[in-house]
Order: C-alpha cells, then structure tokens, then sequence
C-alpha cells in the first residue's frame, strides 16, 4: 500500500491536568491480516469524557491505557481488506479501535453501519454511545415523565445536548447548564430548552437553579459531579431521581474532592440516586438507535459537532473538549 500507519500511544500517565506531552505520534506499518480479521481504513474517532480515567492507573469498568500501547477509542471506519466472512471490502463500520489510521481487528465487537443520507461521524454521537447514554439514562434510570421537570449539566455537550432534547419530547420541563454564553444561547434558540444558565458567571448555582425551578427539579441528569451536583442536590423536589451518568469535574484532579455537602436531602426528599453505564441494557441502546434515526429525520432531534482535522490533533482535540472547548461532539477526522 506504500503508505504508513500513523498512530498515537500513551507516552506517560499524566498526574492531574492531561498534558500534550502524555502522547506520543509514532509511525509504524500497516498491518498483514491473517485468517479471521480485517483491515479497517479509519474515517473519524472520538474523544470522550471516560479516556481520561483510563489513562490512570486504576480498576475501573473499562481497563486502564498502557504506557507504550496504542490508544483506544470509537472509530468509524472502512472495511478495506476481509478475510472475516462477516465483513467485505467497502462495508462501514463502527466499534473500539485504535487512534491510528488503519486498524487490524477479529471483528468482535465492531457493528456494520449502513452509508446512507446521515453523516457516518453520527455513529460517534448522536447515533453512538452518548446519544445512547442520554435515553438510557433518561428512561432506564431517571424514569422521567411528561410534566417533570428535568435538569441537565454539561447541557451544550455530546450527551447533554441528547438529554435535553428527548425530555422535550417526552413532554418534560427542562433547564440545563453550561460554559459560556453562546453554549446557552443554543440551548434555548437551538435546542428548545426552556430555561438555561452559564454556571461560569451566573454567581451562586444553587439561587440560580432555584430561580430558574422554582417548583424545583424532578429528574437531574449527572453530567458533572462538584459544586454543580451539589447545588442541583438543594434544589431536588420530594421522590426526586438523579442519574449519575459522569463526573467531569474530577477527571482531571490529582486528589479527590470531598463529596457534595448537605446529603441529608436525599433522605428529607426521598431521593433516588443510581449510576450507570452505558451498555448497562443493549436492549435499551438498540431501541434508542431506531427512534434518534426518526426523529433526526423529523427535525425532532438536533444535532451539532466540533470536528478536528487530522489524527495528529486528536490529543489536542481530547484536551479541549475536557476544558469546554467544544460545542456538541468533539470528533477527530482521521481520513
Ligand atoms: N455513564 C456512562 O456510560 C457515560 C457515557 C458517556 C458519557 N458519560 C459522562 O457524561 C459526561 C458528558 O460526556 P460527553 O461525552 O457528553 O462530553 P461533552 O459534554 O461533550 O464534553 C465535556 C463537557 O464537560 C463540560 N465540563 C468540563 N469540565 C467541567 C466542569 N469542571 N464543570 C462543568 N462542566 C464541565 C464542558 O462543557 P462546558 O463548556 O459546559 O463547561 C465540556 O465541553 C461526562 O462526565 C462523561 O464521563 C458517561
């Protein structure tokens, strides 16, 4: 094939803050595939939240990322060689593969996607793992219902923006946070959220929530753990539910931070607080993939990305969206 296959390997576990210097680029050969497997063309990658937990050394549902090891990450590719008979040349697919140009694979795990009007990188987000996240957590989790009033962190982002948008359509109330003005402006001009505030300048969370709900919140939808989920916390109403889908504000702490302060709310208002992931119910993800299909066709669902050009600026990329950079999913065009 002449050409080389770039990739990007954990250079050093990073001890708070993740750094550039974490990875490295190194280039090696394209790989021979033998009886079995295939050689996948990778088209666009994704970086997501839970990466950065895996590059610590620690026990967790996923294992961690070896010093020296190519990384990980959902990939949307080209099937461009088959000795598999499950797959053929020019198939498309999606799963866990390298952050690499071209990955060899068994098969296991990769599903076949089909190439029609919807962009392929939509499998990474709105038709992947964290629009699937967003309806698992919302339905399985949270039992949200019509009428509630559901809150969401880290709104404007891959899975926020997904959480937001089927309340409404489940015929919720919905109020979200986030980052910046313009992340707020798309929630409620875009998004149809129906109140939204910037959590940087909006002074105290817990007043703010409590100005924006003041019948106070039914269903939380966890994005972001910290001074965030503790002032959502204040602000559940009696038999409240909190889906505790992510942490983001510790992923980059050396230490630990202390738990959310006032947690006697939960017994003074009955609350429910259950955490989950992602695949917890592959029933559920495959449900959620037939209804997003139709209600981006309907315009029910919207759908923005921030796409980064080129492997080589996907730690970059990795690093913004952990600082807010993004707007809606951060996706890495490799080819
Ligand atoms: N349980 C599961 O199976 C599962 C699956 C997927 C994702 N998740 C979790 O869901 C959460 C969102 O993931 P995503 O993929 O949708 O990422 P994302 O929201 O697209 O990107 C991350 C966003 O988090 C916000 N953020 C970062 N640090 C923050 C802080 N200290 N306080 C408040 N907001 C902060 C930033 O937006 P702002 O500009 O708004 O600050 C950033 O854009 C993460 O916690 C992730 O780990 C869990």
């Amino acid at each position: 094939m002449g050409e080389i296959n770039q990739q990007i390997i954990l250079n050093s576990r990073p001890e708070g803050w993740v750094m550039p210097e974490n990875f490295k680029r190194v280039s090696g050969k394209i790989p021979d595939i033998g009886a079995g497997e295939i050689l996948v063309r990778n088209l666009f990658m994704s970086v997501d939240p839970y990466m950065r937990s895996r590059m610590n050394d620690a026990k967790s549902y996923v294992p961690p990322f070896q010093i020296g090891a190519v990384l990980e990450a959902g990939v949307v590719g080209e099937v461009i060689q088959s000795q598999n008979p499950k797959f053929k040349e020019g198939d498309v697919v999606v799963g866990m593969l390298g952050w690499e140009n071209y990955s060899k694979s068994n098969g296991e795990g990769l599903l076949s996607v089909e190439r029609g009007e919807l962009p392929l990188s939509y499998y990474l987000g709105v038709l992947g793992m964290p629009g699937m996240t967003a309806y698992a957590g919302l339905v399985d989790i949270a039992n949200a219902k019509a009428g509630e009033v559901v809150f969401v962190s880290a709104a404007s982002g891959a899975v926020g923006s997904v959480v937001g948008q089927i309340a409404k359509i489940m015929g919720c109330e919905v109020v979200g946070c986030a980052g910046s003005d313009d992340k707020v402006d798309f929630l409620i001009n875009d998004l149809g959220f129906d109140r939204a505030f910037n959590y940087k300048t909006c002074g105290s969370i817990a007043k703010t929530i409590a100005k924006l709900c003041p019948k106070g919140i039914d269903v939380n939808f966890e994005n972001v753990g910290g001074e965030i989920m503790e002032a959502v916390l204040w602000n559940m109403r009696d038999f409240g539910r909190m889906a505790i889908c992510g942490m983001i504000a510790d992923y980059n702490k050396a230490e630990m931070s202390p738990g959310p302060r006032g947690m006697g709310i939960i017994i003074q208002r009955r609350l429910k607080l259950q955490g989950f992931i992602v695949f917890d119910n592959p029933a559920r993800n495959m449900e959620y993939i037939q209804k997003a299909k139709i209600w981006l066709q309907e315009g029910k669902l919207k759908y923005h990305e921030t796409v980064a050009d080129g492997l080589e600026n996907a730690p970059t990329a990795f690093i913004g969206m952990l600082k807010g950079e993004n707007f809606g999913k951060q996706i890495v065009k490799i080819a």
